[in-house]
Parts: structure tokens; C-alpha cells; sequence
């Protein structure tokens, strides 16, 4: 079995445009081990969610290599990916993603439906993980009635339902006051000490310092890939403490 969760070799992405082919990851490598956790950092454009989308499986690169999991995902056929992607990733978006008519228990359990499992089943492992992140009190209750932090924490547990082994996460602490943010980043850290891989896109350094390792993109490139080290305490002087 391979060590790496993802491997990605010399990935290229073009965008076709009424200009002809628009390159927007160019040579890309990168390798994320079980049980990593990475910041990917870069100025708008430079191509994070484009990456994203390959990582999960929603976009195809135009050519290079990605395995996933040790499967080379361009080389399975339509429904042998879906399963791999469904059991490996779940996902957590920037804009939450929830169904505003359904309760929590019916929002988390969603990704079930499409596994054909009984709504006695869905209902019961959305309350373990609704518990998990510590919405248990909140399970009939809709998005509207909830803050965004604790929309998020749907989101995340609706991530978290199928046990991924992959947590790909787009800007989740975006729309979030800064308490907040830190309150999901010390629920990631959680996860991650369970050993639930995560890839997270963020522009905030506070937020990428909470991450393992941090890669910047630039202009569709890796310009660095680097561990986070320990920030060294500040410590104050006699003078300044007065
Ligand atoms: N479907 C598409 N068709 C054509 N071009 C696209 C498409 N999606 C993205 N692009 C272009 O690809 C480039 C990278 O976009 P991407 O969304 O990956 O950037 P990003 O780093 O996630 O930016 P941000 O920080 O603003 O979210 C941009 O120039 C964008 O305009
Ligand atoms: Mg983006």
C-alpha cells in the first residue's frame, strides 16, 4: 500500500477559453502522506480551487498523473471513482453548502441517500456525528436557526458521515468571525489528531499556522511547499512588561 493519501505528478490544467487554451496549473507535484495535515496558501487566481476540485475528483486534470488512495483515479471508470472518492474525501466549502428547507439530521445524513441506505440508518449515524461536533441538541433544527460557526460544524459533519480518511476543505473559515475560525481550526486539529488527513485552502496565515505543512501556490505553480515550525514565544522585556 502506499504511504501517500495523494500523489500528484507533473498535473497540467488548462481552462479552454474563446482565446484558445488558458493554462492555470502548470507542472504541478505534490505528495500529502497519511495523516498529514496542509495549508495551501496563494493570492487569488493562482489556481487553489482549481487544484481542489482535481484532489476530490470533480475536475479532471489535462494531463499528468494523480493517484489517489495508490488507485491512478485518471485510469477508473465513471462509477469505480464515485465510490472511491464517496468512501476516501469529504468535503467542506467556504459557502457551507446546505439545503435551507431540511433539518440538520436530514442535511448531514444526505451523502447516505445516494449509498441507498435505509433513513433509519442515515438518521442514526448523522445524530453520532451531529454529536461529534457537537450539535447534538440541534438535530431537528434548520440552517437559518443556527450561527454560521455552527453551520460550518454541519458542514463538517456532513463531511465526516461516510469516515473519509481525506478531509478537502475550500476556504472553511471564510465567512467566519476570527473566534469562530479558531473553534473549527481546533475541530480540524481534533480530526487530524484521529488521523483524518486534511488539505485545507485558506489566504489567512493565523489560520494556515494551525496546519503541519504550508504550500504556496503562485501563477499555477508551487513556489513553496514547507512545515509549519513552532512559533518561537514572544517574550517580553523587563521594560516592555512595566
Ligand atoms: N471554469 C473555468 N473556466 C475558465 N477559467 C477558469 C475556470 N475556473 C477558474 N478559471 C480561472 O482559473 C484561474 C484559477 O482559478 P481558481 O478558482 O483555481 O483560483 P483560486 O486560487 O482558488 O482563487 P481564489 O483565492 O480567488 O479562490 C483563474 O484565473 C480563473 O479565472
Ligand atoms: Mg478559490
Amino acid at each position: 500500500m502506499s504511504q501517500n493519501i495523494i500523489q500528484v505528478r507533473d498535473l497540467y490544467k488548462d481552462y479552454q477559453t474563446a482565446l484558445g487554451p488558458f493554462p492555470v496549473l502548470k507542472e504541478v507535484n505534490l505528495s500529502v502522506a497519511f495523516g498529514d495535515y496542509v495549508a495551501i496558501m496563494g493570492p487569488s487566481g493562482s489556481g487553489k480551487s482549481t487544484f481542489m476540485n482535481i484532489l476530490g475528483c470533480l475536475d479532471k486534470p489535462s494531463s499528468g498523473e494523480y493517484m489517489l488512495d495508490g488507485y491512478p483515479v485518471d485510469k477508473l471508470d465513471d462509477a469505480t471513482l464515485a465510490k472511491l472518492r464517496n468512501r476516501t474525501i469529504g468535503f467542506v466549502f467556504q459557502g457551507f453548502n446546505l439545503l435551507s428547507r431540511s433539518n440538520l439530521l436530514d442535511n448531514v445524513s444526505l451523502p447516505l441517500v445516494y449509498a441507498g441506505i435505509s433513513k433509519n440508518e442515515r438518521h442514526a449515524r448523522a445524530k453520532v456525528v451531529l454529536e461529534k461536533v457537537g450539535l447534538g441538541n440541534y438535530l431537528q433544527s434548520l440552517p437559518n436557526q443556527i450561527s454560521g460557526g455552527q453551520q460550518q460544524r454541519v458542514a463538517i459533519a456532513r463531511a465526516l458521515i461516510n469516515q473519509p480518511r481525506l478531509i478537502l476543505a475550500d476556504e472553511p473559515t471564510g465567512n467566519l468571525d476570527s473566534k469562530t475560525s479558531e473553534d473549527i481550526m481546533q475541530f480540524f486539529k481534533e480530526l487530524n489528531d484521529d488521523g483524518i488527513t486534511i488539505v485545507l485552502v485558506t489566504h489567512e496565515p493565523d489560520i494556515a499556522e494551525h496546519a503541519k505543512r504550508q504550500v504556496r501556490f503562485l501563477d499555477g505553480r508551487i513556489v513553496q511547499d514547507s512545515l509549519t515550525t513552532a512559533k518561537t514565544p514572544y517574550l517580553l522585556t523587563p521594560a516592555e512588561a512595566n
